[in-house]
């Protein structure tokens, strides 16, 4: 079973972000996780290709975009270029999801689709075996710091299911609202990667939290 860690540099201190990178470099973190939010698919904007190309400079651990725009089909070889190593797209902003994820994979990237809440798993019947990752938002995109969504274990077994009788390999992210509480239960339902923003950087050492949320629920 995959465990992993992905730090939202979302709520990382932009006035010193090469600080927040080293932590998660020298961390127990897998992955870094970028937000890029553009205004219109979410109601907030983020930072862009600028940020990721420095990130990228500095983090010694493979980049995960999470795309919150609209027509993602237009930036993939930007984002390619910037750095990132997986890309994922929300199912709500592709008119041709199999073209936009076939792209992904031929540009070298992981493929990745994202869902709303409201967005039901059912609906990645005819793409699961082709994707990479399914990340199953567990708030609303848009913002840190947001409560999480109960029913998203259901949403996530559910996903486990489909992922198994497909015969997919797609791993399961979940991204919103995760801290030390929930951590073990997202674990058990079947999710492979945590995506964390407040918790990790808003925590007073953000590499033990990273250690916490990575062991959650593991006997001691
Ligand atoms: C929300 C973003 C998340 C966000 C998570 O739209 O996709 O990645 O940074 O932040 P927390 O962990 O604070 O809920
Ligand atoms: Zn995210």
């Amino acid at each position: 079973m995959t465990r992993f860690i992905a730090p939202s540099l979302l709520a990382a201190d932009f006035t010193n972000l090469q600080k927040d990178i080293e932590i998660v470099n020298a961390s127990e973190a897998d992955w870094f996780h970028l937000d890029i939010m553009d205004g219109v698919f979410v109601p907030n904007i983020s930072f862009g290709l600028p940020v990721v190309k420095a990130v990228k400079k500095l983090a010694r651990k493979p980049l995960d975009v999470h795309l919150m725009i609209v027509e993602p089909e237009k930036y993939l070889s930007k984002f390619r270029d910037a750095g990132a190593n997986n890309l994922t797209v929300h199912f709500e902003t592709c008119k041709h999801l199999h073209r936009t994820i076939q792209e992904i994979k031929e540009l070298g990237m992981n493929a990745g689709v994202t869902l709303n809440p409201h967005t039901p798993v059912e609906l990645l019947e005819e793409i699961i075996i082709y994707v990479d990752l399914v990340l199953i938002m567990t708030v609303n995109p848009g913002f840190g710091g947001q409560k999480f969504i109960p029913t998203s274990y259901k949403k996530i077994q559910k996903a486990k299911t489909l992922i198994h009788e497909s015969g997919s390999k797609a791993l399961i992210e979940v991204d919103g609202g995760i801290d030390l509480s929930n951590a073990a239960g997202l674990f058990e339902a079947g999710a492979d990667i945590l995506v964390t923003g407040t918790t990790v950087f808003h925590s007073a050492d953000p590499a033990a939290t990273i250690h916490e949320l990575k062991m959650a629920g593991m006997k001691k």
